[in-house]
C-alpha cells in the first residue's frame, strides 16, 4: 500500500472539509491510501512550540511524511491571495527534504478555500505550487473533462480544488466542490501509482 500525503491548514473547517473529500478520492484507488496531516498555527511569539499531537483532528505533519508518501495534496485557506503562514512555515522547514531530493518526481495537487468568489483562489493555488516545483514535484490539476468543472457555480478550478464559503465560516461544500475535490485526490493517487 502506497500513501498520498493530504496536508492542510484550516482555521474554520472549510479547507479541512475539502481535505476529507480529497482523502475519499485517494482511498478509492486500489492499493493507495491517504495520510491526512495538518500543521499547528504559527504564533506571534515565534519561539513558542506545541505538542506533536493536537487535541483533536489529524496529527501534525513531519517532514518525514513528505519522504514516505508517494504524492502530496496540499491545501490552505486563502490569505490575501496567498497561502496561510502556518502552512508556509511548515513548507519552509523542508529544506533537508529539498536537499536530499526526497520529493523529486512525485505528483502534487492543491486546494484552497476563500470567502468570496473572486477572492484569489487561482493566485493562492498557483503560489502554493511554487515551493513544490522547487522540490522537483509534478503539478497535477483538474481536467475540464470532469463534469463538475462545467457545472460548478462556486469552487473548482483547473489549478486545484476549491471552496467559496461566502463568509459563512464554517460552511458546507457544494456537491460540485465535493466531486472535484474527490476527483483531484483520485487523480493524484492514480498518477502516483503509475510513477511508482
Ligand atoms: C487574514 C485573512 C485573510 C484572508 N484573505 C482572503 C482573501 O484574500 N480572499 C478571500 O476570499 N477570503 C480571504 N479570507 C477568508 C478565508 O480565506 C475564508 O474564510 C476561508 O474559507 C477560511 O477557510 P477555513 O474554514 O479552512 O479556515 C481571509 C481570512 C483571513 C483571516
Amino acid at each position: 500500500m502506497s500513501e498520498i500525503l493530504v496536508l492542510y491548514y484550516s482555521l474554520n473547517g472549510a479547507t479541512e472539509s475539502l481535505a476529507r473529500e480529497i482523502c475519499r478520492g485517494v482511498d478509492g484507488v486500489a492499493d493507495m491510501a491517504s495520510r491526512l496531516r495538518t500543521v499547528p498555527p504559527v504564533s506571534a511569539v515565534t519561539e513558542a512550540s506545541t505538542d506533536n499531537i493536537p487535541e483533536s483532528g489529524p496529527p501534525y505533519a513531519t517532514a518525514q511524511d513528505l519522504t514516505e508518501c508517494a504524492g502530496l495534496v496540499m491545501g490552505s485557506p486563502t490569505r490575501f491571495g496567498n497561502m496561510d503562514a502556518s502552512l508556509k512555515y511548515f513548507v519552509d522547514s523542508t529544506v533537508g527534504e529539498w536537499m536530499s531530493a526526497a520529493a523529486v518526481g512525485k505528483p502534487f495537487g492543491l486546494f484552497t478555500s476563500t470567502s468570496s468568489l473572486h477572492g484569489g483562489q487561482e493566485s493562492t493555488l498557483l503560489s502554493m505550487a511554487l515551493p513544490l516545483l522547487h522540490h522537483g514535484m509534478l503539478y497535477v490539476g483538474i481536467p475540464w473533462t470532469e463534469a463538475a468543472m462545467s457545472t460548478t457555480t462556486t469552487g473548482g478550478t483547473p489549478y486545484g480544488a476549491s471552496h467559496v464559503s461566502w463568509g459563512r465560516d464554517p460552511d458546507e461544500l457544494s456537491d460540485d466542490e465535493k466531486a472535484l475535490a474527490r476527483a483531484l485526490g483520485k487523480r493524484v493517487a492514480e498518477i502516483a501509482k503509475k510513477l511508482l
